[in-house]
């Protein structure tokens, strides 16, 4: 039902934690299942140098956000906004087909962070990463 590569993310999640001083944090809750997804970026010159996550999630949503890390640590952030969740599925292998909705917790997740990182600099995020589901107060659902 799994494959190799998820089973492995899942076990072995990479770059989960926190960064404490984080240029963007993005929190995204699934309304699916109620689970939450925590992103931590550092940015400079528009490269993410460093990305954390944290979550109340599933396997699946672990695997899909660990490798998701994997793919956007030491990219730009216009090559980060371009992930999407069918990317990182593909990464992945695939998943079940009832497992999907729990890979957009790591692109949304990623995304409120970025957003997160342009308000602090003084930018309006909207025009540049698009508009993320019912964002409040830092904390969005998907
Ligand atoms: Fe909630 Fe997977 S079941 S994120």
């Amino acid at each position: 039902m799994y494959t190799e590569k998820v089973m492995d993310h899942f076990a072995n999640p990479r770059n989960v934690g926190e960064i404490a001083d984080a240029d963007g944090i993005g929190e995204v809750g699934n309304a699916k299942c109620g689970d939450i997804m925590k992103m931590y970026i550092k940015v400079k010159d528009d490269v993410i140098t460093d990305v954390k996550f944290k979550t109340y999630g599933c396997g699946s949503a672990i695997a899909t956000s660990s490798i998701a890390t994997e793919m956007i640590k030491g990219h730009t952030i216009k090559e980060a906004l371009e992930l999407s969740n069918k990317a990182v599925v593909e990464a992945l292998g695939g998943l079940p087909a009832h497992k999907i909705h729990c890979s957009v917790l790591a692109e949304q997740s990623i995304k409120a962070a970025i957003a997160d990182y342009y308000t602090r600099q003084g930018i309006d995020p909207e025009p540049i990463v698009g508009k993320i589901p019912e964002c409040e107060g830092g904390h969005c659902h998907i």
